[in-house]
């Protein structure tokens, strides 16, 4: 009984479970700032076509993708809510309607609708890029973070929300500190982390888990995405390795399709139910239209797995520690590239990496010194953020929030971690915190942040010794749990916080303006939890 309990445990835990919900309910946090309200008087019309997944790509300083689903073929365009006078024509690309707006001016905002012959939607806005270099004129660039908050489309065995209203609380949570801040609030990017559709990342779990989720935001906020292993589909694994069930002792090992376990590196190869590769391909790749080109800066990636982009004077790169990363000629492919993109890109004030796979880290069930991927991205990938001064790195993939020392040199494993040989020390001889106080302020050195609570997080629930399985534990808590040495440690003995990490569902914000860059952890009720700060 024990055993199968731990299986259905598992189940949830790799968030494989049996379907998706036919309801879908759109969130109601509150509007993005200067969003006019539905009905409200600039509204155009009574009749309105219907419209999904209305969300912007590749915004820069002159343009910007706008991509929806439903019945409108064109956008409206203007400087004024009342006169929308550009027309820009959609096209059909993988489903999706897009159109590509250009001969904007920076730093502008801009008001559209979406329309067809008879019917026009609400008007929804906008704000262009600053200049390439540049900061905004409000001083700068927000930028809002979720890792794994693909929970609204995971259920449990009994076809109930395995984790109710958590990312929405979690969306309601910084919507309530945005809305405390002094001054604009405006957003100008949402920054994801993977695992951002569970289980399998099909596109009913985008549309349930995302788009639904957050449709006032990413109607005004460029989305950048990162692949995790939950955008990878399913992958059949022997359940009786966790359940030792009659099934198994009469019929053997049962092969059982579970999200999140593809180890393919192969796109092509996404099967989002178990029955082979979808002819439609991978939904993550067909949702996202993402720079290969280098058009919006930096070098050409030449894929969608990995790209960055530039937003004023910060640079932001997406890597893929789940699909390039498992190959080591792939993962050498994108070292080049990131190198390249790196030098091409080095007059930047700042640079953000993201990837799903974090390098230091000791969440439930995900250990940086157990999976591959965490090793493989430390020890190919933190040399070259030093060298060329990249300043601070986001994943998730493990439930909770850990962020690191001010770091340089650790490529190991965490029992190798020095704190007076690999992070900064402040004027006591202790491991700096980098608080606004003493901001952090070396080039070849930065900070590693996990952020996988956006959706659920993990709480302290020990081990049984058969939970256990080659050394890495399943669906409970290690005793090293939020232990890994290279993260800030916390003074505070809430049941929620372990010495260095803290157990609780939250989202990232990003304040980036020409000399400081300000990291703030909030939870779901709006608090800061942790603040680190970066002078130039
Ligand atoms: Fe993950």
């Amino acid at each position: 009984m024990k055993k199968f309990l731990m299986y259905i445990s598992l189940l949830s835990l790799i968030g494989c479970d049996q379907g998706i919900s036919g309801e879908q309910t759109a969130s109601d946090a509150p509007a993005a700032k200067g969003e006019l309200a539905p009905g409200s008087a600039s509204a155009l019309t009574d009749s309105r076509p219907n419209i999904e997944r209305l969300f912007l790509q590749q915004l820069s300083a002159s343009s910007v993708i706008i991509k929806w689903r439903g019945a409108a073929d064109k956008v409206r365009l203007g400087k004024e809510a009342g006169r929308l006078d550009t027309v820009f024509p959609a096209e059909m690309e993988d489903g999706h309607s897009i159109a590509h707006v250009s001969g904007l001016e920076a730093d502008t905002d801009y008001f559209y609708t979406l329309g067809n012959a008879t019917d026009v939607t609400e008007v929804y806005r906008f704000r262009t890029a600053p200049e390439t270099g540049s900061s905004p004129k409000d001083g700068n660039v927000r930028l809002w973070l979720l890792g794994d908050s693909g929970t609204a489309t995971e259920f449990d065995r009994d076809g109930n929300p395995a984790h109710p209203g958590e990312a929405k609380a979690v969306l309601e949570g910084f919507m309530r500190y945005n809305s405390r801040l002094v001054g604009d609030q405006h957003i100008d990017g949402v920054l994801l982390l993977g695992d951002n559709a569970y289980p399998a990342g099909t596109d009913a779990e985008w549309q349930g888990a995302f788009f639904d989720l957050y449709p006032k935001v990413i109607r005004s906020s460029v989305v950048m995405p990162t692949i995790g292993n939950h955008e990878m589909g399913v992958a059949p694994i022997n359940i009786c390795l966790f359940a030792d069930t009659l099934a198994c002792d009469l019929l053997g090992e049962i092969e059982y399709p579970l999200g999140g376990l593809s180890m393919s590196s192969d796109p092509a190869s996404y099967d989002g139910d178990g029955d082979g590769p979808d002819p439609e391909g991978l939904p993550y790749l067909n949702i996202f239209t993402l720079p290969t080109r280098g058009e919006l800066g930096g070098a050409a990636s030449g894929t969608e797995q990995y790209y960055s982009s530039d937003f004023g004077n910060v640079h932001i790169i997406s890597l893929d520690s789940q699909l390039s990363n498992s190959d080591d000629d792939l993962r050498g492919a994108m070292q080049d590239w990131l190198t390249a993109d790196l030098e091409a890109s080095a007059e930047q004030d700042w640079i953000i990496v993201i990837f799903h796979h974090p390098p230091y880290s000791k969440g439930e069930n995900h250990d940086s010194d157990l999976e591959q991927r965490e090793i493989d991205m430390r020890i190919t990938f933190a040399p070259v953020f030093e060298q060329y001064g990249v300043d601070a790195v986001y994943s998730g993939h493990a439930h909770s929030y850990e962020r690191s020392w001010y770091l340089r040199g650790h490529y190991g494993l965490s029992d190798s971690f020095d704190v007076e040989k690999h992070a900064a020390i402040d004027s006591d001889g202790n491991a700096a915190f980098g608080g606004p106080d003493a901001p952090y302020n070396e080039d070849n050195r930065l900070v590693y942040t996990v952020a996988g609570s956006s959706g659920k997080f993990n709480e302290w629930h020990p081990c049984e010794p058969d939970q256990l399985i080659n050394g890495q534990a399943f669906g409970c808590t290690m005793d090293n749990w939020l232990l890994h040495p290279a993260h800030r440690t916390f003074e505070t003995l809430a049941s929620d916080y372990r010495k260095h990490g803290i157990a609780r569902l939250g989202s990232v914000v990003i304040d980036a303006t020409a000399t400081q860059l300000t990291s703030r952890f909030i939870d779901d009720k709006g608090a800061v939890l942790d603040t680190f700060v970066i002078q130039k």
